[in-house]
Order: structure tokens, then sequence, then C-alpha cells
């Protein structure tokens, strides 16, 4: 017997048996339960109109994130809490200081994407605990949301102003308490009108379940598969969600790896690696998407998708990363770039999934950074994403990994220019060598994003720049903004 979704709202346990698996928690809000105070503006992921914030337990603890409830499935939320912005209003009938600062900042014109950025501050509120934020938490908290009148300085002095008001108390323990309650000691199966959701919670069942449903679509943030649905109004097979196996959502140290379960959301992902990496990946962090999407998507739902404009790929192939792929017959692990195949096409048997990346651990002796092109700063896919890895021995370069997104049907490394620098001192001369010889590695295509001759020359560019800051003599400072990954 199918088993049925049910989730912590407005504070009692919601029950739904009768939506389609791939029904977005947009829809239920607005269609079912007529919340309309969450609004739709894109239906993609990009405008943060949809924004809700939701709560699970990770290792026991409640944890609440702000993710796009219009690309979310509504049986993701089994076993989770939901709040949206008609949850803020305080018991005694008061604004939340959330909301009572958009009113004295003139955060709000015509309101449409008020809710979500309310939505926005408030998860930002509850991470820190109402104590004021620094400027650059607050652009990264409201990275996802678009306002179309008020302009964003009203709002941003708005987050400054919530901490300065009485604070509101959030009763975490009541929702964990509720969330105990509902978890399941073992995976989950929805149905609706001849459509399964699979929701194992370890590793054996989901293996199992791969190999039972071959042609059933895997499921982790969302964040790409949600599109196909609202965008390309595409029906999708049956679904085996891995978001709640906790085997893949582990991020652990051993022997010069971190090895990041293939369920580890974006955010998480990329705050550990930049512990080790804070001057090369902090700024791809900041400018992955946005905040929301990091919370949702993973690092092995970047990598199992494998778009050519993806923005992890170059570095974990630069880097030298392992891809884990699980399947009946037990793992099987291959370098990063041997992944691919070809357009959309992947070393990846019906049976097997992403378990898991392992990521060697910066070393004294490789210089690396990770650039990315794109028209603006936050929430945009890039145009060229590259990648450089030098390993040095004395002056010399042992081993040059490079490797480009956005130049190629696949994330590609680049041969003729490693081959130009291995084993030539990191000079100026060897640099323009190599920059001349990517011409040899990719033809790129143009298209809406950027002109082939653009990708080509900014490509070129961005090894030169890649010289200017690792150079042997007189490096420049590293280019990215540290002050992310200290305070994010
Ligand atoms: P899902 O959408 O759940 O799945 C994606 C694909 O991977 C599906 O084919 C699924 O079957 C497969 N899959 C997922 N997990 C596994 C697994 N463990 N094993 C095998 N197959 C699996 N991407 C970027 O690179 N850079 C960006 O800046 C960026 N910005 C974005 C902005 C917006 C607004 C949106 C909507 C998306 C953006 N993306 C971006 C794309 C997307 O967020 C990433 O690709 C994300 O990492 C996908 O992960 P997910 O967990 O959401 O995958
Ligand atoms: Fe635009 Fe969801 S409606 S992000
Ligand atoms: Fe109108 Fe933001 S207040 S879009």
């Amino acid at each position: 017997m199918a088993d049925p979704i049910r989730f912590y709202f407005r504070n009692v346990i919601h029950e739904v048996t009768n939506v389609a698996p791939t029904q977005t928690i947009l829809q239920h809000l607005r269609e079912d339960l007529r919340c309309t105070g969450t609004k739709e503006g894109c239906a993609e992921g990009d405008c943060g109109a949809c924004t809700v914030v939701v709560g699970s337990l990770e290792n026991g603890a409640l944890e609440l994130k702000a993710v796009n409830s219009c690309i979310q499935f509504t049986p993701t939320l089994d076993g989770r809490a939901l709040f949206t912005v008609e949850d803020l209003q305080l018991p005694d009938g008061r604004l939340h200081p959330v909301q009572q600062a958009l009113v004295d900042c003139h955060g709000s014109q015509c309101g449409f994407c008020t809710p979500g950025f309310a939505m926005s501050l408030w998860g930002m509120y509850l991470k820190h605990d109402g104590q004021a934020p620094s400027r650059c938490q607050i652009d990264d908290a409201l990275s996802g949301n678009l306002c179309r009148c008020t302009g964003y300085r009203p709002i941003i002095a708005a987050a400054g102003r919530m901490v300065e008001l009485p604070r509101a108390e959030f009763d975490r323990a009541a929702v964990a308490d509720a969330l105990r309650a509902l978890q399941r000691s073992e995976g989950s199966s929805y149905a609706f009108d001849g459509r399964s959701f699979h929701a194992p919670r370890t590793l054996d069942e989901l293996v199992a379940l791969r190999s039972a449903h071959p042609q059933a679509l895997l499921l982790a943030g969302s964040t790409d598969v949600g599109l196909w649905v609202t965008k390309q109004m595409r029906e999708l097979n049956d679904i085996i969600y891995i978001g709640n196996v906790a085997e893949l959502k582990s991020v652990a140290q051993s022997e010069g790896t971190l090895e990041i379960g293939a369920g580890v959301t974006l955010q998480d992902a990329y705050a550990a690696l930049c512990r080790h990496y804070p001057d090369a990946l902090s700024d791809m962090w900041q400018r992955f998407a946005s905040l929301p999407i990091r919370n949702a998507g993973t690092l092995g739902g970047n990598v199992a998708n494998g778009s050519p404009i993806g923005d992890s790929m170059p570095w974990l192939i630069a880097l030298g990363a392992r891809i884990v792929l699980r399947g009946p017959g037990g793992e099987r692990a291959l370098a990063m770039e041997d992944f691919y195949l070809g357009y959309q096409q992947k070393d990846l048997q019906h049976d097997e999934f992403v378990a898991a990346l392992r990521v060697p651990l910066a070393r004294d002796n490789v210089r690396f950074r990770t650039y990315k092109l794109a028209k603006r700063f936050d929430q945009d896919i890039s145009a060229v994403c590259a990648a450089f890895a030098l390993t040095f021995e004395g002056d010399i370069v042992k081993e040059a990994r490079i490797a480009f997104g956005g130049m190629a049907a696949t994330p590609k490394r680049a041969a003729a220019a490693e081959a130009v620098l291995n084993g030539r001192a990191w000079s100026e001369d060897a640099l323009k060598e190599a920059m001349a010889a990517l011409a040899q590695d990719f033809a790129p295509l143009s298209d809406m994003r950027a002109s082939s001759s653009y990708r080509m020359k900014t490509a070129q560019n961005l090894l030169r720049r890649f010289w200017l800051e690792t150079r042997l003599d007189h490096p420049l400072p590293p280019s990215a903004v540290n002050a992310f990954a200290a305070q994010a």
C-alpha cells in the first residue's frame, strides 16, 4: 500500500495522498491549500517570489533552509516541516521583525516579490539567531530574490533593521520533536495515478530500488529536474528520491582526500571544500546560483546532470577528483573526466548511481584556481568556466591539468595546452604558447550566452589571469572574495 506524504505545517501534521508525484510545493500551497501568500514569478528557481523555508532533521538536529517552492516536488516534504510567509506573524498579531523592518525601511512597493524576500530574510534571521548579519551575508541571503520596482537598497536596509527590533522567538524544540515523531524507520513509497515516488532511507535500499526500477528517474535537489516539469512540461517516470539517504549526506576526510556524498547540498559541499581551498573556490561558491538553489541542489546532481556549462566539473577535473559510482555489483571509481562520454552521455549504467566525489586536498606544490564568466555576478549560468591546477617540482611544471566548461559538448580537459606546459618553467613564453594551443583543444559554439570567438578569447585570457595570480616571481593576490568563505 502507498505511504501518504506527511509533513509539519501550521503546527500540525499535514497528510497528503492525492497529488501527482511531480506536483510542486508551490502548486500544493496555492491550489490545494489556498495559501496564496507564496507567489509564482518565473517557476524556474530564478526570481525567489516562491521562497519558503523547509525544516529537516539532519543528524538529529533541526536545519531550516530557504528553498524555491516552485521547483520542489510535494512528496519531498515527507518527514519535513514547511514554513511560508503566513507563518511569520507573531502569536499576538504583531508583525515579525522581518516584516516590520520591511515596512519601516519602505522595502516593498507592488509587493509581489515581498513574501519571497521576507522568507529569505527569515531564513537568515533564524540562522544568525537574531544577531546582525554582515553586508556580505545579506547579499548572499538575498542572491535568489529579484525585485522589479522597489530596488534593493531599502530591502538591504531592512535586513540590518530587523535585528534592532524586539526579538521574535522561534520554538525549534517543538518543531524538532514533531519531526522526530514523523521519521520513518525505513523508506517510503508514495503513489498516485499510476506513478510512484520512492524515498529510500539507506544505501542498501537505494541500490535495491535502482536495480528494481532501472527506468526510474533519480531525484536529488530537483534544481535541474524541477525545471523539466515546470518549463519543459515533461511527464516524468517513476521517481527515486535520494534526499533521505543518510549515507549519501556525509563529508569525510581521509588520506589527503575529501569524500563528499552525492546527496550533500551544494552549500554544504562548497563550505567543506572552501576550508581547504579558500583562495580558489570561495568566488565559485558565492557565484554558484543563489543560496536557495545551493540549499537544495547537490554536488552529486551537478556532476550527474553533467551539463557542459556546469560549474563544478572543470575544477573537479583539474584537481584530479574521482567519481564514485554504486550499483548492485558494488562500487567503482573513475577519473571525473572519464565519466563524460559525449553530450548528455555518461559512463553510468541504468542500475548505477553517483555515490560520492573524492576530491584531493590542497598540496603545497599545487597551484589551483577556477574562474566563472557569466553576464551577472549572482544567479547566472556560465558562458565559460575554467579551472587550472599546476603541480610543480621546483620551478618546473610537473603536471598541468586544465579543464573548461562552455567550450565543448562536455566538461573537457585542454590536452594540447597541458602538453605545452608539462616540463616547462611557468614563464610568460610558456603561457603564450599554451594560450595559443587552446585553439587546438576547442572549437566552441556560439549561443545566447556568448559567441565562439568570445569564448576562445576569454578562455585564453583566463589562462593569462591564472598565470598573473600564480607566477612564481611576483604573483598577484588571489581574486577570490575571501570574506565570503570566512563569513558564510
Ligand atoms: P537534480 O535536479 O535532482 O538532478 C539532476 C540530474 O542528475 C538528473 O538527471 C538526476 O537524475 C541526476 N542525478 C541526481 N543525483 C544523482 C545521483 N546521485 N546519481 C545519478 N544521477 C543523479 N548549475 C551550475 O553549475 N552553476 C550555476 O550557477 C547554476 N545556477 C542555477 C540557477 C538556477 C536558478 C537553477 C534552477 C539551476 C542552476 N544550476 C546551476 C543547475 C543546478 O542547480 C545544478 O546542476 C545542481 O547541482 C543540480 O543538482 P540537484 O541535486 O538539484 O539535481
Ligand atoms: Fe521564481 Fe520560484 S517562482 S523562483
Ligand atoms: Fe514590486 Fe519587488 S516590490 S517587484
